[in-house]
């Protein structure tokens, strides 16, 4: 049997991980600039990380979720107080698709309504809801469409009024930073516009903070720039550091029902492992304050380079925006020089690399990057 076919590859088989740096099989040493899209959170291999799963690994991997799971109580501990969501709850799945999946459920079962305002350029996973709230329609399916859903554009604030207005919209889904949409920040005050109509017609306020969340943004969750407190938050990529995970923090104002949600591999013991590991790891090196400051400093020298046209981002989310297709210039990256970076797009590179990049990594990826242009 031979593997689906849907995903072009680079001719590069990566063999080991350790921290900022990745590992061929001829033992070429390449630069992280990506994280494997935003999963990467602490670093490859992370040594505290390995040694917590190697212990859990012997113990237990996984019973179901039928009987008490002292780890999910300590993840959603730690989240909450990470997080300052402590008052929220924790709903454990396996992926940010399932997450949003099951926001969107949520949202649905709390007012009874089913349209959903999702905003251009947004990806949300490609299950079934989530798809159908991506604004891609190649990757939905004629079995996706049939849910009722309009797309705003980022930062339009009359267009979401209008929308709301007639009191029938299930929920309202944006992403802290829309990452696959190119790094575009919706403005703070624009969220706050968002918290305001949603609470005025009775709509849930979803924030996807699935690539943005976790540090990444140099807040825990990107949408704490802000002081809006959304219905329901979406989070997984970082929050497993590779292993498969996702989560969804729900406001006090749903009231669980038991067999209201479900999943067989959701919350698992291993994956609770990973996620407290994470948690442990950011707390400890203080990896948010690390995002935000190697962050600003990579932003304003990136800024510096003529050849970029924009550079957009917070903390280690960063876009730089071309006048050309950036192609040739991440294949010279990655053959030439050996970093891996990620695209949006045709003309925008986005950077997503493990919250521990160094400042003297950062010096060296912009070395190589004016070597490239
Ligand atoms: C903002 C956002 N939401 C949801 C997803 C879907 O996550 P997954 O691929 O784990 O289903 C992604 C993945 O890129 C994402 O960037």
């Amino acid at each position: 049997m031979n593997t689906f076919d849907v995903y072009p590859l680079f001719d590069i088989e990566i063999t080991k991980g350790n921290l900022c740096n990745t590992y061929d099989k001829q033992g070429n040493e390449y630069l992280d600039l990506y994280g494997g899209h935003a999963v990467i959170s602490i670093g490859h291999s992370h040594p505290y990380f390995v040694e917590k799963m190697q212990k859990q690994l012997k113990e237990l991997i996984f019973y179901s979720n039928s009987v008490i799971n002292p780890l999910q109580t300590e993840l959603a501990k730690k989240l909450g107080d990470i997080s300052g969501y402590d008052d929220y709850s924790l709903f454990l799945v396996n992926s940010g698709a399932e997450a949003n999946e099951n926001a969107l459920k949520l949202a649905s079962f709390y007012n009874n309504r089913s349209k959903v305002i999702s905003f251009c350029k947004a990806f949300h996973g490609r299950t079934s809801a989530a798809v159908r709230v991506t604004d891609n329609p190649n990757i939905i399916a004629p079995i996706n469409s049939a849910m009722e859903v309009e797309y705003i554009k980022l930062n339009d604030f009359e267009a979401v009024s209008l929308a709301l207005n007639k009191n029938d919209v299930a929920a309202v889904i944006i992403e802290g930073i829309q990452g696959v949409g190119g790094v575009q920040i919706p403005s703070a005050d624009f969220l706050k516009h968002l918290r305001n109509e949603c609470t005025k017609t009775n709509t849930v306020l979803i924030l996807d903070e699935i690539q943005s969340g976790y540090g990444r943004s140099g807040k825990f969750f990107a949408h704490q720039y802000t002081n809006v407190r959304p219905d329901i938050i979406t989070t997984a990529k970082g929050m497993g550091n590779g292993f498969p995970i996702g989560g969804v923090l729900i406001s006090p104002m749903f009231k669980p029902v038991y067999g209201m949600l479900g999943t067989t591999f959701g919350g698992n013991h291993f994956a609770c492992t990973a996620a407290i590991a994470v948690l442990d790891v950011i707390k400890n090196e203080n990896l948010i304050e690390n995002a935000a400051n190697v962050g600003k400093y990579l932003i304003n020298e990136l800024k510096s380079i003529p050849e970029i046209k924009e550079v957009r981002g917070k903390g280690l989310m960063i876009g730089l925006e071309f006048d050309y297709a950036v192609k040739d210039l991440r294949k010279k990256l990655l053959f030439e020089q050996k970093v891996f970076t990620g695209a949006s797009g045709t003309n925008i590179i986005r950077l997503l690399p493990p919250l521990c990049l160094s400042k003297q990594q950062a010096d060296l990826f912009l070395e190589k990057l004016k070597m490239c242009l």
